[in-house]
């Protein structure tokens, strides 16, 4: 049995163990500068937070707050930007990207932060309180770039139920994934199902379970389940397969007798972004699961991106998972 707060406090005991430096560039939103102290009090990352600092130092006196640990950096600070710059044309030359557009872009701070964390002067960004999925998460598709043998970048939620934690991917990045994207959705899901000890058994799900339907949808699914077979034969998979089915022992039983992951299935792969969106937030809002993400895989190096409806604890817990990341990366 592995409780919302079991899995919270190991969370950030992981975390602890092996302290990571995470840049935080919304300093401006007091939820992030009320998680920065509780994350440094705690013990559980070093943080460097974006802004000027008499500003951000001001409004941590104000709100009663002691950031006196982090460090903060000013996005606009003039030997960084130049340094930034250089990097960002060299690494988008073959844009077309000159200097002068480098140095307009790296004082955006997803691209400033995001940079930060390229060269190695942070080990993980945290962003979207206040910004964009797309805003925070564009530098890194640009130029963190994935992992080898990974094309695509994609997410997971954690869903905390009452006695164990499921993983959901896709549910915030491909919209509407091809089935080889589908494949590189399962596989990096099942890593990071590893990464926070959920043992991966992986249902490609679809309306259809087995060759009971077809269409372009179920088509889809069953290419992309080769494809996991071909890439990580020793994976636990099924596919196509219903949500009943992969969650249920007696459905599973009727549906797919002798299958090893139908009706224990800990890994769900939604056919689209719709799907796994809406999901997840029926999970979260309708059955009382802690949503824990989305939790950005297939990087070179860890980035996530918060909900604008993140509360201060959302924030504590992302952190955390980025640092956990960047130990394993
Ligand atoms: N994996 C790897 N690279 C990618 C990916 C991906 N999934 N998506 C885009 N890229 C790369 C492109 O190849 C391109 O690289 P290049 O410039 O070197 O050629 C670069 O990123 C920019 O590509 P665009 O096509 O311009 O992508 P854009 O930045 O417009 O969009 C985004 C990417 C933001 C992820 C888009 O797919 C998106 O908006 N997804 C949905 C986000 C969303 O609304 N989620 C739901 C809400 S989140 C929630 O509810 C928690």
């Amino acid at each position: 049995v592995r409780t919302p707060l079991m899995f919270e406090y190991q969370l950030l005991e992981r975390a602890r163990a092996d302290r990571k430096h995470v840049v935080l560039p919304e300093s401006g939103d007091d939820r992030i500068l009320t998680a920065a102290a509780i994350l440094l009090r705690r013990g559980v990352a070093d943080l460097t937070l974006l802004g000027q600092e008499n500003e951000v130092r001001a409004r941590a006196s104000t709100l009663g707050l002691d950031l006196d640990a982090a460090r903060v950096v000013s996005p606009t600070d003039p030997e960084l930007v130049e340094r930034f710059a250089a990097e960002y044309a060299r690494l988008r030359a073959h844009k077309g990207v000159t200097l002068e557009e480098a140095r307009g872009r790296v004082t955006d701070i997803s691209y400033f932060g995001t940079m930060m964390v390229q060269l190695g002067m942070a080990d993980g960004m945290v962003s979207g309180a206040v910004n964009t999925t797309a805003h925070t998460i564009r530098p890194a598709l640009e130029f963190v770039k994935t992992r080898p043998g990974v094309r695509s970048v994609s997410s997971v939620f954690l869903m905390c139920l009452a006695d164990r934690v499921l993983v959901y991917g896709d549910c915030a990045v491909i919209p509407d994934p091809t089935a080889e994207q589908l494949a590189d959705i399962a596989i990096s899901s099942a890593d990071t199902a590893r990464a926070f000890d959920v043992e991966p058994r992986v249902a490609m799900l679809s309306y259809s379970t087995g060759s009971s339907g077809s269409g372009a949808e179920v088509e889809k699914v069953r290419r992309a389940t080769e494809l996991v077979r071909e890439r990580a034969p020793e994976l636990p998979l099924e596919g196509p397969i219903q949500y009943d089915a992969a969650i249920d022992p007696d459905v599973a039983r009727t549906k797919l007798p002798g299958s090893s992951v139908a009706g224990r299935a800990t890994v769900f792969v939604f056919p689209d972004l719709n799907t796994g969106n809406n999901t997840y937030k029926a999970v979260q809002r309708s059955a009382g699961a802690v949503a824990v993400g989305p939790v950005l895989q297939g990087l070179n190096k860890p980035v996530n991106d918060l909900s604008r409806g993140a509360l201060v604890d959302d924030i504590v817990n992302t952190v955390a998972i980025t640092c956990v990341q960047a130990q394993t990366l």
